[in-house]
């Protein structure tokens, strides 16, 4: 496994449309695992093909359903991802790697079906909502060469980042302190 390098916002190949995955070969297989590698060293939530510079339709996701589960568990490989229905809305911040440091109130779908299928072609059905649902509307829409910012009602401020990275910490601190 290798971290791969995450292009960023002004790149072209961000603005691309990925073809389908026709292949579910070792080359996928170890596109998939450098994916996992390269999300997880970037403490990030979902990453696509496109953003490591691969236009193919592959993208990964975290499952907030298996959110205790070690790091490897909660990622969801998803090759020629569709999304099949949606309901309800949720409007909150969201963020990319490929545009670091900068979040956007983004209005999303709050329960999202997808279709897909695994690294082996089979396909596979999935239901999630929140961020997971989030996600899955944000990584597809990376197939589609479309980024965040393109859609965000508005960006954050300073102010808005700071107050909601001490949000963050004292979160974190509640949830290490009921563990103990
Ligand atoms: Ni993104």
């Amino acid at each position: 496994m290798a971290l791969r390098y995450i292009l960023e916002k002004e790149d072209p190949q961000l603005r691309k449309h990925s073809r389908p995955v026709t292949d579910f070969n070792p080359r996928l297989h170890t596109l998939l695992d450098d994916m996992r590698e390269t999300l997880e060293h970037a403490n990030g939530y979902g990453l696509a093909a496109p953003q490591v510079g691969v236009l193919r339709r592959a993208v990964i996701v975290l499952d907030n359903e298996k959110e205790d589960k070690p790091f490897s568990e909660q990622v969801i490989e998803l090759i020629n991802p569709e999304i099949v229905s949606f309901e309800g809305e949720q409007d909150g911040p969201e963020g990319c790697l490929s545009v670091p440091g900068v979040y956007g109130m983004v209005k999303r779908p709050m329960k999202v079906t997808i279709k897909a299928q695994n690294r082996n072609g089979q396909e596979f059905t999935m239901t999630r909502e929140g961020i997971t649902a989030r996600c899955f509307c944000h990584e597809t829409e990376h197939l589609e060469g479309k980024l965040f910012t393109d859609i965000a009602s508005r960006i954050l401020s300073d102010e808005e980042l700071e107050e909601m990275a001490k949000k963050e910490e004292e979160e974190a601190k509640k949830e290490k302190e009921a563990k103990h």
